[in-house]
């Protein structure tokens, strides 16, 4: 694995001493399927980490893992605190309206009245609050993912764990959800692992990005960004980031199309 750091600032955290998630030598197979292969990361409290890699490369299988919905051939992982999960496909629960799956987020908040001001809140933030008695299936794609960012970010949770939460909405959307994500973190920090096939969502939120190989995926790559969030897309050490995240994945216009395999889809 390679590592780069981008700008100076405070210096790494350490997320060596303990970790709010640690995996551990962990390796995944599905029959002969072999889709991680010994990986090894510690996330610490509060830190933020993005995933990025090469479609069926393992990072939804990586999600599972750490979330302990599935679990590794051989490794061990620790993980501390309440954990949330943001899923690729839709996670909403079908039979409640988009208020009462936002509220399945609040269920530790006891207070009635701040149970209704967080779900206001939380609507207003997703522009869906005319929606709020619909059901899922009378939303679109993108309604429905912001949907579920609510309610993955109402109340109170130490760990996110989020697989490719923008991927479907418009590019404005996507600009304005990244941004209201990072205020609210700023707000409340958590731990977050966000998997996303955006280098630039990537270098804008995360203090430590990872790139993962084609399967068997290891991780190949890690970034770091030593300044603080939030930030913007143009910030130079974002931009710096995304460079050598491209240079990393052979993408720099002056590369030749043989010097990218790596974004290349390995098949499923
Ligand atoms: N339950 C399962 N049983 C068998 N194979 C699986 C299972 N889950 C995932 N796989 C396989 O593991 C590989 C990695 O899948 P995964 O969903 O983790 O990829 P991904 O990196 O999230 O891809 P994408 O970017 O397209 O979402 C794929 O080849 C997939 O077919
Ligand atoms: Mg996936």
């Amino acid at each position: 694995m390679t590592s780069t750091r981008t700008s100076n600032g405070t210096g790494p955290k350490t997320s060596d001493d303990n970790p709010a998630l640690r995996l551990s030598h962990v390796s995944r197979a599905f029959g002969p399927l072999a889709v991680l292969d010994d990986i090894s990361l510690s996330v610490a409290p509060g830190e933020f980490v993005a995933i990025v890699g090469p479609s069926g490369s393992g990072k939804t299988t990586l999600l599972n893992l750490l979330s302990g919905w599935d679990k590794p051939t051989s490794g061990t992982i620790t993980r501390r605190g309440r954990l949330r999960m943001v899923y690729q496909q839709d996670g909403l629960l079908p039979w409640l309206t988009v208020e009462r799956n936002i509220a399945l987020g609040l269920r530790d908040v006891p207070d009635r009245a701040a149970r209704e001001r967080e779900l206001n809140a939380m609507l207003s933030l997703i522009g869906l609050a005319e929606f709020r008695r619909a059901y899922p299936h009378q939303l679109s794609g993108g309604m429905r993912q912001r949907v579920e960012l609510a309610r993955a970010l109402a109340g109170d949770s130490d760990v996110l764990l989020m697989d490719e939460p923008f991927s479907a909405l418009d590019y404005l959307t996507r600009l304005k959800m990244r941004r209201e994500l990072a205020r609210l973190l700023h707000e409340r920090p958590r731990t977050v692992v966000l998997v996303t096939h955006d280098i630039e969502e990537a270098c804008q939120l995360a203090d430590r990005v990872l790139v993962l190989s084609s399967r068997p995926a290891r991780i190949e790559q890690e970034i770091r960004l030593d300044v603080p969030r939030p930030r913007d897309p143009t910030h130079p050490a974002v931009v710096e980031a995304v460079e050598n995240l491209l240079g990393a994945l052979g993408l720099r216009a002056s590369e030749t199309a043989e010097a990218a395999p790596s974004l290349l889809p390995s098949g499923r």
